[in-house]
């Protein structure tokens, strides 16, 4: 039979606690921009800010708009690679909006700080960014996050929309994966 969580050692993050804490950043984001006039525009970065999103959007109480932006990263794995190339931009001019930047996890900062460079040179009011988690310790780039759901130690995560190898994003806790348990499940 499949075994949908092959290599999975624990369950770091539980599906109540990203419930709690999704409802929580909504509430603040809706706070924090409630009485602004500008137009909102929530933009996910493809594909593992997916889950988050359709989660987060809903506890967000404001009239907004939707968009994506994928950016590749070169080879599948463990590790997050250095080159960072957008292939699908986004739909909307983000020309005088509020920009609402939703990605599933900040590692070394590299991807987002190349996606806010661009999306900064196209005449915003704001650009916000919102992580579901944050490995502060892993990083490299000089960003700064308004708001973060989870801060994690320095292990690979998976599901709740994260991937290894494309797979267990529909999983829907935060995991943990260890690769030899996983060589030996997988078979
Ligand atoms: P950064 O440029 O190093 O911040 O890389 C961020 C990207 O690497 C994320 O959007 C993920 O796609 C991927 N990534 C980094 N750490 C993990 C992890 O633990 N699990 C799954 N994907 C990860
Ligand atoms: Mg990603």
């Amino acid at each position: 039979m499949k075994d949908w969580e092959a290599g999975i050692v624990r369950q770091i993050i539980t599906e109540e606690q990203l419930k709690a804490r999704v409802k929580e950043l909504g509430e603040q984001i809706t706070n924090d921009f409630k009485d602004d006039d500008a137009e909102f525009i929530v933009v996910g970065i493809l594909k593992g800010s997916i889950l988050f999103m359709a989660d987060l959007i809903r506890e967000i109480k404001l009239p907004l708009k939707i968009d994506f932006m994928e950016v590749s990263s070169y080879g599948d794995g463990f590790e997050t690679t250095r080159d960072v190339k957008i292939i699908k931009d986004l739909d909307y001019s983000v020309r005088g909006k509020n920009v609402l930047i939703v990605e599933d996890i900040i590692d070394s900062g590299l991807t987002l700080k190349k996606i806010l460079q661009l999306i900064g040179k196209r005449g915003p009011k704001n650009v916000i960014l919102c992580t579901l988690l944050d490995k502060v310790t892993k990083r490299e780039a000089d960003i700064s996050i308004q708001y973060t759901g989870f801060e994690i130690p320095n292990e690979f995560v998976l599901g709740y929309g994260l991937d290894f190898i494309q797979e267990y994003r529909n999983i829907p806790y935060i995991g943990v994966m260890d690769l030899e348990k996983y060589e030996k499940e997988k078979k």
